[in-house]
């Protein structure tokens, strides 16, 4: 597409603001005109907003001594600074009349800080032009001198924390295409059970997992999104201005969304399903949850063009490589995306050890990946995909069916109890996953598992806390003055939720740390408290999303 009947387009509703300003007329209409004009007003304001979150970031960042997160909000305060500038100068360049192409090439100088000079008078027509294009010159001038001071001082301060050990920077690049002819992948064996996913064959070992990335906040904008199947979504995500992406991550990290819903912020993670190899963009991959509130928004509302306000990366579900010559993963519904990102990591690198992926689904309509991975299968010998669909629907499927088996799992990796695993997928999968390798003599240390959020299957009647009394326990939130019953199994973030205390969260499943909160008195035990250093358990502090009560419990919430 292109030439003139480009030119005659109107814009889709987020396209960046650049382009249309470059296909413009010199000389646009007085509605054209105006509406460049509150598109750039948008681009103003969202700046304005990613300079103030990233302000109070910085601040709060320093009054704890966090020179991790100080670093970052201090990079996004000098991003949003120059995106403010420039936007600053393209508002007022086009009310004042000046041709949208020179206001875009000026943006590009301001963006790219090749000048801060105020736009080319050479197209302006009118003497009243060159008033205003000098008062713009002035303002422009003079925003940029303050966000240098401001930056200047912001150095000053960041110099005086102690630094961090900067994180290792990805490599390679490799994007398989999503468009690679279908072919049946097997999996090999027989057996049925579980519940309604993983599957799978694989191959070797492991090696550790060390996070690459530094905590990081700020807002990335969604540059495409892909269908993946008839319910998942990809989104893929940059940096505002095409710049590489801000913060390095380790494969199957994850980031956390920060979404104005409903006049509160609603926070969720996903996992970066991209290869940390690709440095321009990443990639989150929902699956849409019917009865969600976040992943319908994201798969109903979030377009190309949007920004969004990220923190990460996290989580120590990592696997680059450098630990063990062999990787099996073993991965249900959309629960492979950490392991595509290892996948998709290990493949750019050409890694020479072995991968094994042992992929469950209900049918070949919910075979998230399918043609990339036949694709990565047919490049990388090293590589074995096995899929088996739960249910045979959807198109003819010539490999296994029916629930993955303690046998399907040895047929496709022999060596299996000498191999490090990697496992995520829906809670009752993961259960019955977690049995079929203790029945393979995998030990319990070469397993590694990654929950998206709590298992939200029923529970059975709430008699007692965790203590095993037939009482529930009582958790009294001391700040807000209210007291709420601790059903058996319920976590201290779901009794606070039932008398409408808030506490922050993000994971639901112990490794993001938003729900940190003070234990004052009573007794509580974790499944998974990834998000706790030592200290902060010695100092009393608890996972809320976790935490199960063991006596009647006073928390500082
Ligand atoms: C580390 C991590 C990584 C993740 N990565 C991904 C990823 O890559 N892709 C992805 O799609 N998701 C991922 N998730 C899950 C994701 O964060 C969300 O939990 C998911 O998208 C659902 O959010 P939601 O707001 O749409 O649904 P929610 O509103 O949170 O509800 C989720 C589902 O549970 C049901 N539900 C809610 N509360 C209850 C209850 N009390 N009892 C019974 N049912 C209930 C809802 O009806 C709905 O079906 C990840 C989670 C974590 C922790
Ligand atoms: S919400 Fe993430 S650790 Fe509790």
């Amino acid at each position: 597409m292109g030439g003139m009947g480009d030119m005659m387009r109107p814009p889709a509703a987020h396209e960046p603001l650049y382009p249309q300003l470059m296909r413009a007329p010199r000389e646009p209409s007085q509605a054209e005109r105006q509406r460049l004009v509150d598109r750039a007003a948008e681009r103003q304001r969202t700046a304005q907003r990613a300079l103030d979150g990233a302000h109070r970031a910085l601040s709060e960042a320093l009054a704890r001594g966090d020179a991790t997160v100080a670093h970052g909000a201090a990079r996004d305060i000098a991003l949003a600074s120059d995106e403010l500038g420039a936007t600053l100068q393209a508002v007022a360049a086009l009310t004042a009349g000046q041709a949208p192409a020179d206001v875009a090439l000026s943006w590009l100088r301001v963006s790219m800080s090749l000048t801060a000079q105020a736009p080319s008078p050479l197209h302006a027509t009118r003497g009243f032009h060159w008033t205003v294009l000098a008062l713009l010159a002035m303002f422009g001038l003079s925003f940029v001198w303050i966000a240098w001071d401001r930056r200047r001082r912001i150095a000053a301060l960041i110099e005086a924390l102690p630094q961090q050990t900067p994180a290792r920077a990805a490599a390679t690049d490799m994007t398989a295409p999503r468009t690679a002819a279908l072919a049946e992948i097997p999996f090999r064996g027989k057996g049925a059970e579980t519940s309604q996913t993983a599957a799978h064959n694989v191959d070797e070992t492991v090696a550790a997992s060390a996070p690459a990335g530094l905590p990081w906040r700020g807002v990335l904008r969604v540059a495409a999104v892909f269908d993946e199947t008839h319910d998942v979504k990809t989104f893929r995500l940059m940096a505002p201005g095409g710049r590489p992406l801000p913060f390095t991550y380790a494969p199957g990290q994850y980031l956390t969304l920060h979404l104005p819903m409903e006049g509160a912020i609603v926070k969720r993670s996903y996992t970066i399903a991209s290869s940390p190899s690709q440095r321009d963009y990443l990639e989150l991959t929902v699956k849409r949850e019917p009865a969600g509130r976040v992943s319908p928004y994201l798969h109903d509302r979030v377009a190309v063009g949007d920004d969004i306000d990220v923190s990460g990366p996290a989580g120590r579900f990592t696997f680059d490589g450098s630990a063990a010559n062999c990787i099996v993963l073993i991965g249900g519904g959309v629960g492979i995306t950490p392991l595509m990102s290892v996948l998709r990591h290990l493949t750019a690198h050409a890694w020479p050890g072995r991968i094994a992926l042992l992929y469950a689904c209900r049918t070949t309509d919910d075979f998230i990946f399918r043609e990339e991975l036949e694709y990565l299968q047919r490049r990388h010998p090293n590589l074995q995909v096995v899929a088996t669909m739960t249910r045979g629907r959807g198109h003819a499927w010539m490999g296994a069916e029916g629930y993955p088996t303690a046998q399907r799992i040895r047929d496709a990796v022999p060596d299996i109890a000498t191999q490090r695993v990697h496992v995520c997928g829906p809670p009752p999968m993961m259960d019955a996953v977690l049995a079929m390798l203790t029945e393979l003599s995998v030990p319990r240390a070469n397993i590694y598992i990654e929950k998206f959020g709590p298992d939200k299957r029923p529970r059975p009647p709430a008699t007692s806390a965790a203590s095993g009394t037939d009482a529930p326990a009582s958790a009294r939130f001391a700040r807000s003055g209210r007291a709420a019953v601790v059903a058996s199994g319920m976590s201290v973030l779901e009794a606070a939720e039932s008398v409408g205390v808030g506490i922050d969260n993000a994971c639901r499943s112990g490794t993001c740390g938003s729900c940190k909160v003070k234990l004052v008195s009573g007794s509580v035990s974790h499944a998974v408290d990834d998000a706790l250093s030592a200290d902060e358990k010695a100092a009393g502090w608890i996972l809320a999303c976790q935490a199960q009560a063991h006596t009647d419990v006073v928390i500082d919430a």
